[in-house]
């Protein structure tokens, strides 16, 4: 005779109940115009110059942290690598947080994997809104820090595209002295370099900053990110990270992504998305489907449509693959949209042109 076996009932509370990411790439889709998950549209091309994969590789890679140090005008002793950037957003949490006990703080509408990854270890979330301006809600911040050991804020801000006032972040790292830890998340920060915050950790014990390879660097695949901070919290980060975090060659494509060439090509990879940003910007615009395009930072433009429901279902049905923000906080009818090739871009602005002139009678007998 056998019993059902439900081995859900041995799993933690807080995972039976967890809500996984909706990564772009589990949300799935048939397309071959991919502008859901802030890639870069063309494979950059590598040769793997590291064959001892018989050989366990090293934890930190000195190589590729020499090379990111002095990409970010640090010390070596200031920089981790990890497994991408989310799980360096993971380990801030193992570090720091007990479950049940303390708090993570952020800002929604924001990157969905601080509140997943407190989820996961069963640390309580305390979520605040931004301001209809998407900065920070200061006078917020400051009434909920009670049991906050993290405090996440992306700037630029991922899905919005705009960057958080500096004075609005130092207000935070004010609020935040001697009692928590404050991550900015600089994914995009390329796309905006001038602002970055990393000469701010001089001044702050507490900033961490968080970088990676999978944006401006075009490496989503070789999943690879950075922390930067202070050698007392790297050295804590030390502690909990896998023993082989980076496999032998990802270690050796982000060195080679790392010299002063690869650096070069990523800028001139900037100055182009940039510019097929202003060109999506102007020409999504005047199309009747939009109502606004938001301002961005970033590889990636928000925009409000006056149906999304229809842009990004027919879309999808072509094969124009976008990111749906329907669900965060204050983003009704917007869409996330990632700026792909000058080709990407065209068949993306056609698209939804076509569809605006279809819908347009619709509109004008509904509203006679
Ligand atoms: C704001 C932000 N932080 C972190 C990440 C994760 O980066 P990685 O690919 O290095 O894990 C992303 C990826 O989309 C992101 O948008």
């Amino acid at each position: 005779m056998s019993t059902v076996f439900n081995v859900n009932s041995l799993a933690r509370e807080n995972v039976r109940q967890l809500v996984p990411y909706m990564s772009a790439r589990r949300l799935g889709g048939n397309g071959n115009i991919w502008l859901n998950a802030n890639e870069y549209p063309i494979a950059p091309d590598f040769q793997f110059s590291e064959k001892t994969l018989n050989r366990y590789p090293e934890c930190q890679p000195a190589s590729v942290i020499q090379r990111y140090a002095d990409y970010a005008g640090l010390q070596p002793d200031q920089v981790l690598v990890s497994r991408g950037a989310d799980e360096s957003i993971e380990l801030l949490i193992r570090v720091f947080c007990e479950p049940g006990k303390d708090a993570v703080l952020f800002c929604p509408p924001t990157y969905g994997m601080y509140s997943v990854s407190a989820e996961t270890f069963g640390v309580e979330q305390k979520k605040i809104p931004t301001r209809t301006d998407w900065l920070p809600d200061i006078a917020a911040i400051e009434n909920n820090l009670d049991r906050v050991k993290l405090i996440y804020i992306c700037s630029p801000n991922n899905p919005t595209g705009n960057l958080i006032a500096p004075a609005a972040l130092r207000q935070i790292l004010e609020l935040a002295r001697n009692r928590a830890i404050v991550a900015i998340d600089e994914a995009y920060i390329e796309f905006c370099p001038q602002h970055t915050t990393t000469r701010w950790l001089r001044d702050y014990p507490h900033l961490v900053i968080l970088r990676t390879l999978s944006k401006a660097f075009a490496l989503a695949g070789l999943r690879c990110g950075f922390t930067l901070a202070s050698p007392d919290i790297i050295a804590l980060m030390l502690k909990v990270i896998a023993p082989y975090p980076l496999a032998t060659p990802v270690a050796d494509i982000a060195a080679q992504a790392l010299t002063e060439a690869g650096i070069n090509i990523m800028k001139d990879r900037v100055e182009e998305v940039v510019k097929n940003r202003t060109y999506l910007q102007q020409t999504l615009n005047e199309l009747a489907m939009v109502e606004k395009v938001f301002p961005s930072e970033t590889n990636y433009i928000l925009v409000k449509f006056t149906d999304a429901e229809i842009v990004f279902r027919t879309l999808w049905e072509q094969g124009i693959i976008l990111r749906d923000q329907r669900r965060q906080a204050g983003l009704d009818n917007c869409l996330r949209i990632t700026i792909g090739s000058r080709n990407e871009c065209e068949q993306l602005v056609s698209a939804i042109s076509t569809l605006g002139s279809q819908a347009q009678p619709l509109k004008e007998t509904e509203n006679p």
